[in-house]
């Protein structure tokens, strides 16, 4: 490991602002943890990249990670994770929490037998993907849809445009004509379109994202390998993205004790 510090931050790190939505779970449930967040801006969407770049990117976002000393790694990034977290916890000696689409948990809650799914395709189309959802109970239908140009969106700062709500009609319009009574977000960066979601598809449908199993998955291995802080520390927040800082620094603005920096990365 590359130290074992308790005092050591937690690293984060999406292929841009989405993981955001996973760092707030965090840093709500583990106030007193120092964490770094990387936004591979440049490099977004992930969702349309191949295996091999994915692994790549993640490679390099961990190594980024490792530098600036993190006790543990959390990969904020539905896409990173069913393409690369196997091949991150087999090279790298510290422990890695990865985030994927919460089909299991909706799969017990659904009355109609049926779920929706939104996410990226290259989360859709990997091999822990097809795993996971190998495993669901046959009685249930899962209904996939690849949220195209939604994460380029967000990106933008288009989280409020007739564009973003046109696209999510698009996708969620099948969906719910086919009856789905829970619908997961598969990506980080969707949390940020749920207000939009639930205005579209109703109270009825149960919106389901994996920030918050994540964050308790974090404190759970921090714990298990002795590295759960459990002073009183002030914690700083430090962000990083290599493209402009305009849109993250919108996201976080209701966050104390961060700091926003642009990086050539
Ligand atoms: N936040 C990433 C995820 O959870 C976005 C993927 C992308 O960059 O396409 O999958």
């Amino acid at each position: 490991m590359e130290s074992t510090s308790k005092n050591n931050p937690i690293g984060i790190f999406d292929s841009g602002i989405g993981g955001t939505s996973i760092w707030k779970e965090v840093h709500t449930l583990l106030p007193q943890e120092d964490t770094i967040y990387l936004s591979d801006s440049i490099n977004a969407p992930y969702g349309q990249k191949t295996k091999e770049e994915i692994l790549q990117l993640s490679i390099k976002n961990t190594e980024f990670l490792l530098n600036k000393n993190s006790k543990i790694i959390v990969v904020a990034c539905n896409t990173a994770t069913t393409n690369a977290i196997k091949y991150l916890r087999a090279n790298y000696n510290v422990p890695f929490i990865g985030i994927e689409p919460a089909i299991k948990p909706a799969s017990l809650q659904t009355k109609t037998n049926t779920v929706g799914i939104l996410a990226t395709k290259g989360t859709l189309n990997s091999e822990l993907f097809e795993k996971t959802s190998s495993k669901i109970n046959d009685d249930i239908t899962i209904i996939e849809q690849v949220g195209q140009g939604l994460v380029e969106l967000i990106e933008n700062g288009k989280i409020h445009s007739s564009e973003m709500e046109n696209l999510l009609h698009k996708y969620l319009q099948p969906m719910i004509d086919q009856k789905i009574d829970c619908l997961v977000l598969g990506c980080t960066h969707y949390p940020y379109l749920t207000p939009l979601i639930q205005k579209i598809v109703g109270h009825h449908i149960k919106i389901i994202d994996s920030g918050e199993a994540v964050a308790r998955q974090t404190k759970n291995i921090l714990s298990k390998h002795q590295l759960l802080r459990n002073d009183n520390h002030k914690s700083h927040c430090s962000f990083y993205s290599n493209k402009d800082i305009t849109v993250l620094t919108g996201i976080l603005n209701d966050s104390t004790n961060i700091s926003i920096e642009k990086l050539d990365f």
